[in-house]
């Protein structure tokens, strides 16, 4: 890839909005249909089901060599199922299996946890296990002296969002406190080999050990702890309250990305310090649907405004180390609702993500993705609704077809219409007149930096 192509400055505003760079992503429709369903869990306040189980260590008792009988603490709430095993752990591989072995006679239960950020997701589950006692245990083949953390590489993974709303974000919460002294066991990597590559610098990141392919292992390990599964508490973000061994935020994550990556950029552009350099914007290229149709004239427009802007066209194949460094060196991110907007990870914090809004009454969708995640990143975030005159579904339609008139009518009649009308059919076509103020807001956000 190109990615390291970036445009110089003097070029002509034609040459340099129309040179490409690379940013690879895989984008998917599973994104859209899960901020929908996500916008609808929040109209509808789901009962929260919480089942704790703790038992107390037996401190007073506690004989020379034994450990107490641990305790397994389960959550089913919200979006994730989740335990946090402690004690003498033991983990089966081709069984999927965790086991708390207690001391002292204990009452028999087992959880069965998917482990994967969203419990609806389709997976093999974990089936935790507390015995009665250490008779039935099985005796450990390897043993770890630091903690484990288990979670799955299947789900959604491989839509650029997902990967890291569902997987890479609840990793961070997950052992971002174990120092790199935990060790991964991820199941489903069969399905995903490519996953483990892509994100391998990150996972080494949170891990000074190997990973353990799970679902293949034929060993008996054991660990002193096991968190089994990952926790979502908030879409592509995090409660710092809610992340175990002490607050951590957006702002931690993408500190993390920019040393893993080792991105130099740790503010976005500043007049006061780089006087005479022109904040950069990244205009992100779709290439088969949900197209921005004059690209050229929206690049043109930024110049025009007082940007440098770089065409970014994403792909799949792009690894993530370069294509990080290739964002991290802009200010600013533009695109079209979808997965591309991810890459807003990357930039400087003080930066700017502006989102188009494809028609169609799509803002609650957009927003549940990227509105509050960019702000948690410390990122400006600005949104721009296309209008029925900017759609092609006026061309396509014409403006007395429902989907033009009455939105709220198509909304009613279920995800799978919203998909296909507003998503997976509509490209636009940006009135630059329009959007001028929103490309002056972002443009004065970033002068005052
Ligand atoms: C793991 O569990 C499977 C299925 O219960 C069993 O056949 C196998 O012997 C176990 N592995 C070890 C090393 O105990
Ligand atoms: C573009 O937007 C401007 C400002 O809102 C408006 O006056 C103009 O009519 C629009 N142009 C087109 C072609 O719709």
């Amino acid at each position: 890839m190109r990615g390291g192509e970036v445009m110089k400055p003097g070029k002509s505003q034609k040459g340099s909005a129309q040179r490409h760079l690379n940013a690879g992503f895989v984008a998917g429709g599973l994104l859209m249909l899960l901020g929908y369903l996500v916008a609808q869990h929040f109209a509808v306040s789901a009962p929260h089901v919480v089942i704790t189980e703790a038992l107390e260590v037996m401190n007073n008792i506690k004989a020379q060599g034994e450990i107490g009988n641990g305790k397994v603490e389960c959550k089913m709430e919200g979006r994730s199922d989740t335990c946090e095993v402690d004690g003498d752990v033991r983990t089966n591989g081709t069984a999927l299996s965790v086991t708390l072995v207690p001391a002292a006679w204990s009452e028999r239960r087992e959880w069965m946890i998917r482990p994967y950020s969203r419990r609806f997701a389709s997976l093999r589950k974990v089936a935790v296990t507390r015995l009665q006692d250490s008779a039935a245990a099985p005796p450990c083949t390897v043993t770890h002296g630091t903690p484990a953390v288990l979670f799955a590489v299947g789900g959604y993974a491989g839509n650029y969002w997902h990967d890291y709303a569902d997987i890479l974000v609840p990793l961070f919460v997950a052992s971002r406190r174990f120092g790199g002294e935990v060790t991964f066991l991820i199941s489903n990597i069969r399905f995903k080999p490519q996953w483990l590559v892509k994100y391998g610098a990150f996972l080494r990141g949170l891990s000074r050990y190997e990973h353990v392919d799970l679902d293949a292992d034929e060993q008996v390990r054991c660990f002193p702890h096991v968190t089994v599964g990952l926790r979502l508490d908030k879409e592509f973000s995090i409660v710092p309250e809610l992340v175990p061994g002490g607050p951590l935020s957006m702002a931690d994550f993408t500190r993390f990305l920019r040393e893993t990556y080792a991105l130099p950029r740790g503010a976005a552009a500043s007049p006061a310090r780089e006087p005479g350099r022109r904040p950069r914007l990244m205009l992100i290229h779709r290439g088969h649907y949900r197209r921005i149709l004059n690209e050229p004239e929206v690049a043109r427009a930024a110049e025009a405004a007082g940007f440098e802007v770089a065409v970014a066209e994403l792909r799949g194949d792009a690894g993530e180390a370069e294509q990080a460094r290739a964002v991290n060196s802009f200010d600013a991110v533009l695109g079209l609702h979808g997965a591309g907007l991810t890459n807003a990870v990357f930039l400087p914090p003080g930066g700017v993500l502006i989102q188009v809004v494809p028609y169609g009454k799509m803002e609650h969708i957009a927003r549940a993705e990227f509105a509050e995640p960019a702000a948690d990143m410390g990122l400006r975030y600005l949104d721009y609704s296309v209008s029925a005159e900017e759609s092609s579904l006026m061309e396509t339609l014409g403006p007395e077809h429902p989907a033009v008139r009455d939105p709220d009518s198509v909304h009613r009649g279920g995800w799978g219409q919203v998909f296909e009308l507003y998503l997976a059919k509509q490209n636009v076509r940006i009135n630059v007149t329009r959007f001028a103020p929103t490309l002056q807001e972002a443009l004065d956000h970033l002068r005052r930096q």
